[in-house]
């Protein structure tokens, strides 16, 4: 259950049938000051200020109604000028944790309503190779994937790829320049800088690309036969990247640029049907008042350029109309850098306006910031070249290896390297997740190694270790230690307890806000209240009922852990 809308449901209703007007929110969160409570509720003071009402006496109104919560609470209570305190019930909190034992959702209860959520990320260039530019994108919107499929919605991914534009002119070009094999694609990175070179030097072949471009766009069935050839290997060197990250992407959930090329016309036809187009420099647009750029210019949005050709903007229209129309999104999140911002604020309001999308439907921008080199700078090779994603995951494991090597030199080779892929690749996405998405952060393998910290080494060893009190207990008791009385007696017993009871309204937290670092937070802290219930608690040394008791807090702590670092993408081993 989510604890924390079930005490804003039970005390808003309070706060009204204490006189407070219709709809006063509660307000609760968990209590800053522990020793006050476990939650707070600080919606009364706004409540009667709207009726220049004493909230000290509203507030006692309330306390009244509440008693205590059904015996949810062991007290509720005022402090200072009308905060209410709420303090749980250690009979509530083992009930409800015996329930959490087997139950497969840990307690997360199945949505209010349930949507369909697209949720468009990773969508790299397939002219080039994937490269840490990419990285944020696919590991944030895979792990909101998961998270908004755990609760219970339907998660439909979409893959957004580049695969239509002039630069695929230039390599078809090239391809057929040079008789291409799948061996000159084997690096895509390098095989694009010589045909832009190709391109740059020789006016000839730059005519031959732009002609292969229009042949592209008419339907020319050799040359689309050379493009999808070209897609093809460029989407399996990126699956290969999905597959090393563990993310859910598949060639069913690519639905790229030149998939909408059809619609484009249509989608401009509409906006001048809907009275929204404008010509400006030859360019059709459409202008909205709510952008303006400098000195109050009105901004437009370019939908069609004078040559004809479309924008990125179009296709993005098109996408939108795809989405809400034939695969009934009721919510549209979009993972990409905040630079695109702009563009994304512009095609959202555009598709209202133009009717495309239903006013109720939730168009989401989810944008991230930079990752950083140690410099300071945007992270880069040292040539100054966007770092190439399979050349960063093949460092990370390399890394680990050593890690493990050194602290295990006694494993055999291959399970070393088994623990440094899980290690190495949880690391990289881990330390991206748990930073607070929409700010840039520095990429440092040393920090993201540490088993010090909130970082996956340190939660993984730590999913580790608790699997190992549990499973030295099995060796005489074959089935899981179920306790039927969950019993929260020590304060680190009943902080841990309280925790793992939080997981709902965090995983809440997760979809609502679209970030993943709450999640990797409360893994963290959830970690540390075991580690002080540990140190605290005696588990295998302790008196029957306690012992199967605390067992099954062992055991609930690591089901959370685990689940909570799958639902980031992040893999855990019983052993390390
Ligand atoms: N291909 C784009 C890029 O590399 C990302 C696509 C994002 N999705 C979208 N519907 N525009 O920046």
């Amino acid at each position: 259950m989510n604890l924390r809308r079930e005490l804003e449901k039970r005390i808003s209703k309070a706060l009204v049938a204490a006189g407070a007007p219709a709809d006063s929110p509660a307000l609760v969160g968990p209590s800053k000051r522990p020793e006050f409570g476990d939650y707070q509720a600080n919606g009364v003071m706004a409540a009667s200020k709207k009726q220049k009402r004493n909230p000290g006496e509203l507030a006692r109104l309330a306390l009244d109604i509440l008693g205590n919560l059904d015996g949810l609470a062991d007290s509720v209570d005022v402090a200072g000028p009308g905060f209410i305190n709420i303090k749980l019930s250690s009979d509530f909190i083992g009930k409800h944790l015996s329930l959490m034992q087997g139950d497969e959702k840990l307690g997360v209860q199945k949505p209010e309503r349930k949507d369909t959520v697209v949720v468009d990320y990773s969508g790299p260039n397939l002219a080039k190779e994937m490269h840490v530019g990419h990285l944020r994108s696919t590991i944030i919107g895979d792990a909101l994937g998961h998270v908004l499929d755990f609760v219970g919605h339907d998660v439909i991914r979409q893959n957004h790829v580049g695969d239509w534009g002039t630069q695929f002119g230039m390599l078809i070009a090239y391809m057929n320049e040079i008789k291409a094999s799948h061996k000159d694609l084997a690096d895509l990175e390098e095989f694009y800088k010589a045909a832009k070179q190709k391109f740059d030097e020789d006016a000839d072949f730059a005519d031959t690309a732009r002609e292969y471009v229009v042949k592209l766009q008419g339907g020319d069935k050799e040359v689309a036969k050379a493009w999808e050839d070209f897609r093809d290997v460029s989407l399996h060197h990126c699956e290969a990247v999905y597959d090393l990250l563990g993310v859910d992407l598949k060639r069913g959930d690519v639905r790229g640029e030149s998939f909408y090329n059809d619609d484009l016309p249509n989608v401009v036809s509409d906006l001048d049907k809907s009275g929204l187009l404008k010509k400006s420099d030859g360019a059709q647009c459409v202008f909205l008042d709510e952008f303006k750029g400098k000195d109050d210019e009105p901004l437009p949005l370019i939908v069609q350029k004078s040559d004809g050709g479309y924008l990125y903007a179009t296709t993005d229209l098109a996408a939108l109309r795809y989405r809400v129309g034939k695969l009934k999104a009721d919510r549209a999140l979009y993972v990409t850098d905040s630079r695109q911002a702009l563009h994304f604020r512009q095609v959202f309001a555009v598709a209202k306006e133009a009717k495309f999308v239903p006013a109720d439907v939730s168009l989401e921008h989810v944008p991230f910031g930079t990752m950083m080199g140690a410099d300071g700078k945007p992270f880069k090779t040292r040539e100054g070249d966007a770092v190439k994603l399979m050349d960063l995951l093949a460092e990370a494991q390399e890394r680990a290896f050593d890690l493990v090597s050194e602290k295990n030199p006694d494993l055999p080779e291959d399970r070393r390297r088994e623990i440094a892929r899980v290690v190495g690749i949880g690391a990289v996405k881990y330390a991206d997740l748990s930073q607070n998405r929409t700010s840039d952060y520095i990429f440092s393998w040393d920090k993201m190694l540490s088993f010090e910290g909130n970082t996956a080494p340190y939660m993984q060893y730590a999913f580790a270790r608790i699997s190992s009190i549990f499973s030295k207990n099995r060796k005489n008791e074959t089935k899981k230690t179920a306790a039927d009385n969950i019993l929260i007696e020590h304060p680190a017993e009943r902080g841990l307890a309280i925790k793992l009871l939080q997981l709902p309204e965090m995983i809440q937290g997760v979809c609502d806000e679209c970030l993943p670092n709450l999640l990797c937070g409360y893994l963290f802290e959830l970690a540390g209240a075991f580690m002080s219930f540990y140190e605290n608690c005696p588990v295998l040394k302790a008196d029957e009922p306690q012992r199967s008791s605390r067992l099954a807090l062992c055991e609930l702590t690591a089901s959370v852990i685990k689940k909570g670092l799958q639902l980031l993408g992040i893999e855990t081993l019983e052993q390390m």
